[in-house]
């Protein structure tokens, strides 16, 4: 067993829910195989227990590990092309680099690259979308399942629109999904995720494949984009026949369910987030991407009113970086500017929108997302440098819920030393 010290911070209790931060500073967590089996104060803990080896993560502020629920992992080498709305962003930077991951030693370099900029920022599970291309989500299951880190992710399909390299049809994009699911589905943390990109770029026959997809696999996850851009949700309607809004193309397909993740969903209609509510489906809210893209603002108050979750995404590389931290302020920001059509945002809603709120979405709730008995200790040490800014924020803060505000405010992934997953420290400790 082994004693974890520091400053932890989490959101048991949905804030949105009237819940409030729970702070144990100079606290304990007594983490047995992976899994947190006491907490308390530190002096006391030790005193309990002065056999156990105890590891120091003091200075600085010990939170749940950060859960993505939007990312795209052919996207890591593309970040930053700025300047471009959704549909030529896909077209002039986004597609020519997904296209090369055809080439699995191509594919190899990119999972690594995005595997460390993902645990790197301090995130340590993810619903990330795949490749076109099998060999390629196969690659980055192989290097996820050596590093340990969540990954639920699947073989992303389009047979429609996008460039010819990236078109697949309605059998293969079935038995290849079905034979990477096979292969990794409920294997080490690994899960398979039923991934068409968007309706825009598929048929209503493959839409239907994806649901006999996820229908073959049992506990497998649905992941698509929607509602992201005015051109992009203009072109859907036009695309599909009786098409009353762009969640309709997925719903006629029994894909609004439980353990289904929507990107984006900026321009939702209130008749779409009825479904959704109803569905029990999940919005991934992306801010720096739904910036960066020009894409609009987010209406979380509206989600939040008809009771649709929500959770957040950096999807990169429409987002800016890794950073779940910056995704908060991005969030924060928005809702500010938004003045009475926005959401208050207060620190423990951003800790629980990019910990507890994905470990929702993603059905992990009961492993992961705060430090409650029983869950696996999942975590991230922010620690920045001494006389930093943000370490001499934290040091003057008045209280937990301040420091976490400073922590959203100024928090990088330069701040990160140390990384843990099931009590197993993953990625670099300073
Ligand atoms: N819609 C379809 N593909 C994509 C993508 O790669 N990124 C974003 N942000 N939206 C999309
Ligand atoms: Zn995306």
């Amino acid at each position: 067993m082994t004693i974890f010290l520091g400053t932890f911070l989490d959101t048991p209790h949905d804030p949105f829910a009237g819940g409030e931060l729970r702070a144990e500073t100079e606290g304990a967590l007594l983490v047995r195989d992976g899994v947190i089996v006491e907490r308390g104060a530190a002096q006391q803990l030790r005193a309990d227990h002065p056999e156990e080896e105890t590891v120091d993560l003091s200075g600085g502020l010990v939170l749940p590990g950060f859960v993505d629920t939007h990312v795209h992992f052919p996207q890591v080498r593309m970040i930053g092309a700025l300047g471009m709305p959704l549909l030529d962003w896909l077209e002039h930077s986004t597609l020519p680099e997904e296209a090369r991951l055809a080439d699995p030693t191509y594919a190899e370099g990119v999972a690594t690259d995005f595997l460390h900029g993902l645990v790197s920022a301090g995130t340590t599970s993810a619903l990330v979308f795949g490749a076109h291309y099998p060999d390629a989500v196969d690659v980055l299951f192989t290097q996820a399942s050596q590093i340990g880190v969540r990954i639920t992710s699947g073989l992303v399909v389009s047979d429609r629109i996008l460039r010819p390299d990236l078109l697949t049809s309605v059998e293969s994009a079935y038995d290849e999904g079905l034979a990477l699911a096979q292969r990794w589905h409920g294997v080490g943390r690994n899960r398979y995720a039923v991934t068409p990109r968007f309706s825009l770029s598929c048929s209503d026959g493959l839409l239907e494949s994806c649901a006999a997809l996820l229908d073959a696999v049992e506990g497998s996850w649905f992941t698509t984009h929607i509602n992201e851009n005015a051109a992009e949700v203009t072109a859907v309607r036009d695309l599909f026949d009786d098409c009353d809004h762009y969640l309709s193309s997925y719903h006629r397909h029994g894909l609004v369910r439980p353990g289904s993740v929507y990107a984006h969903n900026v321009h939702a209609t209130g008749p779409e987030l009825e479904i959704m509510a109803e569905r029990q489906a999940w919005a991934a809210h992306c801010p720096t991407s739904n910036a960066a893209l020009g894409s609009g603002m987010f209406p979380l108050k509206e989600h939040l009113a008809h009771g649709v979750g929500v959770a957040m995404g950096s999807d990169v590389g429409g987002g800016t970086g890794f950073s779940l931290l910056k995704e908060g302020l991005q969030a924060y920001f928005l809702q500010q500017l938004l003045a009475d059509r926005g959401y208050a945002l207060g620190p423990a809603h951003l800790l629980h929108l990019v910990t507890a709120a994905g470990a929702a979405a993603l059905g992990l709730a009961d492993q992961v997302g705060d430090f409650s008995l029983g869950k696996q200790f999942d975590a991230v040490w922010l620690c920045p440098a001494p006389g930093s800014p943000l370490d001499v924020g934290i040091a003057n803060a008045d209280g937990p819920a301040h420091a976490l505000a400073k922590t959203f405010t100024m928090g990088t992934p330069a701040d990160v030393a140390g990384v843990f997953i099931a009590g197993v420290p993953v990625g670099t400790m300073r």
